[in-house]
């Protein structure tokens, strides 16, 4: 499944458990896949290992597709059951990127709990990224992703090539179930509703910094690269 990874390959700085978090569209798993390549460490995508089990057919996506398609949360315990799964992967070692994770005050607390207690040494650091509405509709409405390799692309802001088509190895591209206007109305709902209060929590504990998500995404690369370090050396 995942890549294994013994040593740190940046020994200088040491990435640790980073959280992604934001709207739906913001630009997480966009992101993520800057920073993998950055700091060699992994993604963890609640949203993709949800997609794997409903593409599969697991007893977890056969309970998680409905709810999905409604733009509604799938339970707690079995998205932290499936966390946790992850976390013991061994290309964690040295940091990952959480994308789309915790988005409940009740995981962000399962996850502070599993961390106090966990061999990582380094605190859990939090980046938020911010992006207007009418912004973040264009991004969703727009959205296709290669299917074989993950490669995200917008029609209309971050197009292929040629249309249709993944740069990198020529797959068709799909476009998400969720992906509609009304979903998408329903997945800001239980943001604003369910995910926010995560956003405050980490505030409070002085651990999130805010980035502006509405630039070119080398310059939102950035600007997340130097919310971490910011955390990191606070
Ligand atoms: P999930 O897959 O996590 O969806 P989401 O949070 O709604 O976020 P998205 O993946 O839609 O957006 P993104 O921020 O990653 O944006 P992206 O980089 O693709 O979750 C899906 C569902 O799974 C949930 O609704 C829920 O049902 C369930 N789920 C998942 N986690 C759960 C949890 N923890 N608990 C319970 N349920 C859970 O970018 C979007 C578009 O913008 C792309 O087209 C991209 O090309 C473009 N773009 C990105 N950056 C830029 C830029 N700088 N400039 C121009 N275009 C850009």
């Amino acid at each position: 499944m995942a890549n294994t990874q013994s040593s740190n390959p940046h020994p200088s700085f040491e990435p640790g458990p980073i959280l992604l978090m934001g709207a739906p569209g913001v630009g997480k798993g966009t992101q993520a896949k800057e920073l993998v390549s950055l700091w060699t460490i992994p993604q963890i995508s609640t949203g993709d290992l949800l997609r794997a089990n409903v593409a599969s057919g697991s007893a977890l996506g056969q309970h998680a597709r409905a709810l999905m398609d409604a733009g509604h949360l799938v339970p707690d315990d079995l998205v932290n059951q499936m966390v946790e799964l992850r976390l013991q992967e061994p290309d964690t070692t040295h940091g990952y990127i959480l994308d789309g994770f915790p988005r409940t005050l009740a995981q962000a607390e399962w996850l502070d709990d599993k961390l106090a207690v966990g061999a990582h040494r380094l605190p859990l650091v939090a980046v938020s990224i911010r992006v207007a509405y009418t912004q973040l509709l264009r991004r969703i409405t727009g959205r296709r992703i290669c299917p074989v390799c993950g490669s995200i692309y917008n029609v209309y802001l971050q197009p292929p090539r040629q249309e249709g088509v993944c740069d990198l190895d020529g797959t068709l591209l799909q476009r998400r179930d969720d992906d509609s206007e009304t979903v998408f109305e329903g997945r800001m709902r239980a943001y604003e509703a369910q995910t926010a209060p995560v956003v405050a929590h980490y505030q409070a504990l002085g651990r999130l910094v805010e980035v502006d998500g509405e630039a070119a995404l080398d310059a939102v690369t950035a600007r997340v690269e130097q919310a971490v370090r910011h955390l990191r050396n606070a």
